[in-house]
């Protein structure tokens, strides 16, 4: 499974790829908002420290308008993949720009009607939120399933990019299920590496080593 850090936060960005676990980046409006940078500026910060796909959406809600949002942001890395809403209009859009070659990541997934639809279109991720379905008392991990099995069924090759993520569970589960990617606010990509047994392993190997008088170097 792929590892993304959703986060628009270049501090956090540049600290998981330090770690040597990340394969991607996922933005969305409000992530962006909360930076107060220029949108054009963030992504070129973005590419020059992640060599993986990063996703960056759109805000207009009509096809043109998606259309030429797109084109301006695939034009500026070639890792950039434009996200684009699952509404009637951004699946028309996403037909346009598969046929073009640009990589689309359709976010704001709720349903398996809506990522069959995302398959049919030719979209490249489908972004299925966890959290916010879980948080209305609907399984989030259940439509991470169905969407799977329903892809595997006709050989769709769109990838299922697990979002909404809230807790390091949401990442096992989806990683049990068969997700392609997963991506992953900063918090919880950190609370991955925890677990207390390691750390109090770890304190009694170096405690036990300082009395020992043999040393390696
Ligand atoms: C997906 O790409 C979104 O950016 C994100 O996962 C939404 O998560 P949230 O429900 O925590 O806002």
């Amino acid at each position: 499974m792929k590892i993304f850090i959703d986060s628009a936060n270049i501090h956090e960005i540049r600290e998981a790829a330090s770690m040597g676990i990340l394969d991607g980046v996922t933005t969305n409006p409000s992530l962006v908002a909360k930076e107060g940078k220029n949108f054009r500026q963030l992504l070129d910060e973005i590419v020059q420290v992640v060599d993986g796909p990063i996703s960056a959406e759109v805000v207009s809600i009509d096809k043109d308008g998606i259309l030429r949002e797109a084109r301006e942001l695939a034009k500026i890395h070639e890792n950039i993949v434009v996200k684009i809403p699952l509404i009637k209009e951004g699946l028309k859009a996403v037909r346009v720009l598969s046929e073009e070659g640009i990589n689309t990541n359709v976010t704001l997934c709720f349903s398996p009607t809506q990522a069959l639809l995302t398959a049919k279109a030719g979209g490249t991720y489908v972004s299925p939120f966890i959290g916010r379905l879980d948080d209305i008392s609907i399984d989030g991990m259940e439509l991470i399933r169905q969407i799977i099995g329903i892809y595997q069924n006709y050989g769709y090759t769109t990838q299922v990019l697990a979002a909404s993520i809230r807790h390091p569970l949401h990442v096992v589960q989806a990683a049990l299920a068969g997700a392609d990617v997963c991506t992953i606010p900063f918090k919880i990509i950190d609370q991955m590496f925890q677990h207390p047994l390691t750390a109090s392993g770890l304190e009694t190997f170096l405690n036990d080593w300082k009395k020992n008088e043999s040393k390696l170097v």
